[in-house]
């Protein structure tokens, strides 16, 4: 892969990696700015895609026409659904599913897009092995690989966490990993989704989420880094 985009969706998730980055060049497309650069020997863009699937999906398609990334890394912060991990643990998606598809009414199952050949999307394995082998030496025992779930709602309730789990398999959620997993599939560009837990989509999801959003980026971010330097 000659040129890699590492993208978030919130400052915090990204600003590690643009102060890390050097001979940066800026370009504002679709209201996003996305930084060309050099990180650790690497040729990378680097941007925010902005909060939800919009955002993110337009983020993604504009990196693979316009700067011809040839794979995708996402980093940031999620709610766990998966009972064992803790604020700060890492996940590693192995596949990325749209949990707000809801075409039910019409007897399609939950997150199912109708009539699309696919909507389950399987990040690319040799991306989530270096992901592993570096969470494994970053953070060993705090990381897990499964199903990264996205939709356009911040969750904060433990009955939806329940359904999201035992349903729809979930082990964490998010707002923009699917539709980025859906664009590199639409397109034939390996991704994977690195998430670190800033709450556990309970309760007290909105209080933890603002506490911890900060570690949890640096701690999604260290993979990253360990990752890039490895490939
Ligand atoms: N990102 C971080 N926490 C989240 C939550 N609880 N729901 C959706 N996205 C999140």
């Amino acid at each position: 892969w000659n040129k890699i985009a590492l993208i978030g969706a919130m400052n915090e998730e990204i600003e590690l990696l643009v102060s890390h980055m050097t001979d940066i060049n800026e370009t504002v497309k679709a209201g996003i700015t996305f930084r060309e650069g050099t990180y650790f020997g690497k040729d990378v863009v680097v941007c925010r895609t902005g909060v939800g699937k919009v955002n993110a999906a337009v983020t993604t398609q504009i990196l693979i026409d316009q700067f011809g990334v040839e794979a995708v890394i996402f980093t940031g912060v999620a709610g766990a659904l998966d009972p064992e991990l803790q604020i700060g643990d890492l996940v590693i998606s192995t596949e990325c599913v749209q949990h707000d598809m809801d075409v039910t009414a019409l007897g399609f199952p939950r997150g199912v897009i109708p009539y699309a050949d696919n909507s389950v999307y399987t990040a690319n394995p040799k991306l989530v092995a270096l992901a592993v082998a570096s969470g494994e030496k970053l953070f060993a025992g705090k990381v897990k690989q499964g199903r990264v779930l996205s939709g356009d709602q911040f969750i904060a309730s433990r009955e939806v966490v329940a359904s999201l789990y035992h349903e729809l398999n979930g082990v964490c959620v998010e707002m923009e990993g699917s539709s980025v997993a859906q664009v590199c599939a639409m397109n034939g560009v390996p991704y994977v989704v690195l998430r670190s837990m800033s709450d556990k989509a309970d309760g007290s999801a909105h209080v933890n989420f603002a506490e911890f959003t900060v570690i949890a980026s640096e701690n999604s971010y260290k993979m990253v880094e360990d990752m890039v330097k490895s490939l």
